[in-house]
């Protein structure tokens, strides 16, 4: 089997506040990135920049999107279909991210319709999980990341299972915007922990043959940062926030891998 290429995403969440600012980070990441043959970038902007985007992407980055609603079509006002995001020319989707979870009542059952949704218009899924601080406190990380995975993936095949990455985002360590702001930060060994539960709970689901399953980390990466988490973690990827919408920083963590 061919070795995936790392797979830094930028999650831009609910910036920039204009097409113009949105249209310039964005040219500059593709002319910073491009000749970056041995890492896949992914940019999931807002969904109405999807369109613009698409027509300047070239070949150096590939076009996500943040969510997606269930259903296929229908009367489900301010919805977006997987199907239309796929139309649109995402190749890639962030599902059951924590803020969606946390401001809009995602639960592992919605997040498990979503994957699925996904997963039948062709789209690569991202799939976002993650405990609170208090969670993690009290030593519920593993309960959390087990119920989270095994809702979250309820009827999901080991083919379809294949397309899936999983994000651990430590909720405790995702920025408010500024990825240097001071806060506990896991260490590497944190993450690596998490990572071997989650190959653990994944291989339960779908026996000792997935324990290839992609994971990416996400919570405060930023240029300085980002290649523990890749070389010392092992992670296959990483999902940023608040550093994607400098460009700089962000071709920065692109060539860093
Ligand atoms: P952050 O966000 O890099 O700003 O912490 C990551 C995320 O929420 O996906």
């Amino acid at each position: 089997m061919n070795k995936m290429k790392p797979l830094i995403v930028a999650n831009w969440k609910c910036n920039p506040t204009s097409l113009r600012k949105a249209k310039e980070l964005f040219e500059q990441v593709v002319e910073g990135v491009k000749k970056e043959k041995n890492v896949q970038v992914v940019i999931c902007p807002p969904f109405i920049y999807i369109p613009t985007f698409k027509q300047v992407a070239g070949k150096a980055v590939k076009i996500g999107c943040q969510d997606c609603h269930w259903e296929y079509h229908g009367a489900f006002t301010g919805e977006i279909s997987a199907s239309m995001a796929k139309d649109a020319g995402c190749e890639y989707i962030i599902i059951g991210h924590s803020e969606r979870r946390r401001y809009f009542g995602e639960t592992d059952d919605v997040v498990n319709k979503k994957l699925k949704a996904a997963l039948e218009a062709g789209i690569l899924p991202i799939f976002c999980i993650g405990e609170t601080n208090e969670e993690r406190r009290a030593g519920k990380t593993e309960a959390v990341l087990e119920g989270e995975i095994n809702g979250g993936l309820e009827g999901i095949n080991a083919d379809d299972f294949s397309k899936i990455t999983i994000a651990y985002e430590p909720i405790w360590a995702i920025s408010d915007g500024d990825p240097y702001a001071t806060k506990e930060m896991p260490t590497p060994e944190n993450i690596k922990k998490a990572e071997v539960l989650i190959k653990d709970l994944v291989a339960e689901n779908y026996g000792k043959k997935i324990v290839g399953a992609k994971i990416i980390y996400g919570g405060s990466v930023n240029a300085a940062n980002s290649k523990s988490y890749l070389k010392e973690a092992g992670m296959s990827g990483l999902l940023v926030g608040g550093a994607s919408l400098k460009a700089e920083e962000f071709v920065k963590i692109v060539k860093n891998v």
